[in-house]
């Protein structure tokens, strides 16, 4: 029977470092410390370093790093933040977990990532305070044009890099850093993933920061003070921290390995009912491969008919999700309609083989 080439194989990612791994644990275990202690605190430092910026704060996941990102930059009720549609709805969570309401904008078709043009649209038309630019597949938004934007309108720009570990710009700028903060998720799948769920956020501010050790943290300023609204328990936890250090020094390398399936698909898939996205350099680290297509059930039947896998991300605009009932009905954004109707992702993980590459660039050609 042929194998099907999966979209990802976390046993595969996790099995060369079985033994590292569980000896961090045994450590861990026998330390006595749990939670908020050395390994998190050494992570903290050693993951800050690694981005570029002065201050890690860690959470829980990349979820609450949104959103306790947002408040500590001051987002609450009343606030306007704009945000991609295109990106499963977490961005519009936190916003609307913190009270706040979201301003839907519109993609660059070509990179899948916020339109500086219809960002500079909607600030003109209506007052934003925080704009949430989502590296969405790893691949860096235009952030120059979204920083000039961001001094035209005074608006902040809070960046989520949840799939966008290490992407850079042509000086070597890290995702995470153009902005006033940036969030992070370290769901397993991810390019840097625990073995369980962890977040965080990074900043050069050290106010931010400690603004955001308040909030991970009930919102004590001191123990049992509780002076800052939208506190909560959001902490990474000692074990995991741990996984996460031996982990950072591999992941250049998996961002490259990655980046090299990426770029081969670019270079050798050629249908013509298939778009394929731009080769990517060092901006893009390929969390997802994810090309579009006008018969999206066509191909994903071809692939797997051919024992390859693929997925959706992402099928919903989150204007159109069902909890939002009839809310955004007048609401309707081209681009990200468009997208989200003919994205198929194909599998792009450091340790699918050549073998398998070729397969899949095969049963796409063949189509
Ligand atoms: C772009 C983006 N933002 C935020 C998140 C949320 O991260 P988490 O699943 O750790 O809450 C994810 C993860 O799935 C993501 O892909």
């Amino acid at each position: 029977m042929t194998a099907i080439v999966p979209v990802n194989a976390l046993a595969r990612h996790i099995s060369p470092l079985a033994s590292a791994l569980s000896s961090a644990a045994v450590e861990v275990i026998e330390s006595g410390y749990y939670v908020l202690g050395p390994n998190v605190k050494a992570f903290e430092s050693e993951f800050a370093t690694w981005c570029g910026a002065s201050e890690c704060v860690s959470v829980a996941n990349g979820t609450e790093a949104l959103e306790l990102g947002l408040r500590s930059l001051g987002v609450k009720q009343g606030s306007s933040v704009a945000v991609v549609a295109n990106a499963a709805m977490y961005g519009t969570t936190a916003v609307l977990a913190c009270g706040a309401e979201p301003v839907f904008v519109d993609i660059d078709p070509s990179t899948c990532t916020i339109d500086p043009a219809a960002l500079d649209e909607a600030a003109s038309r209506q007052s934003i305070d925080v704009v949430i630019v989502t590296h969405l597949y790893g691949r860096l938004a235009d952030m120059s044009a979204i920083m000039a934007l961001a001094d035209k309108h005074g608006f902040a720009v809070f960046e989520d890099c949840a799939q966008a570990h290490g992407a850079k710009d042509h000086s070597g700028r890290k995702a995470g850093t153009f902005g006033k903060a940036a969030s992070f998720s370290f769901y397993p799948t991810k390019n840097l993933g625990a073995l369980g769920d962890g977040g965080a956020i990074i900043t050069n501010c050290a106010e931010t920061a400690e603004t955001l050790r308040q909030l991970r943290q009930y919102g004590w300023t001191s123990k049992y003070r509780n002076e800052l609204a939208g506190g909560r328990n959001s902490r990474l936890d000692e074990l995991q921290a741990a996984f996460l250090r031996i982990m950072l020094p591999l992941l250049e390398g998996w961002n490259d390995r990655r980046r090299e399936i990426a770029n081969r698909y670019s270079d050798e898939i050629h249908h013509p009912d298939i778009k394929v996205p731009a080769r990517g350099g060092d901006d893009f680290v390929a969390h997802l491969y994810v090309v579009h297509t006008d018969d999206r059930a066509g191909l994903q039947k071809h692939l797997s008919g051919a024992h390859v896998a693929s997925e959706v991300h992402y099928p919903i605009p989150d204007y159109r999700q069902p909890i939002f009932g009839n809310e955004f009905q007048g609401i309707s954004l081209p681009w990200t309609e468009a997208s989200c109707n003919a994205v198929v992702t194909l599998p792009c993980f450091p340790e699918l083989t050549d073998d398998e590459v070729s397969r899949v660039i095969e049963a796409c050609n063949g189509w």
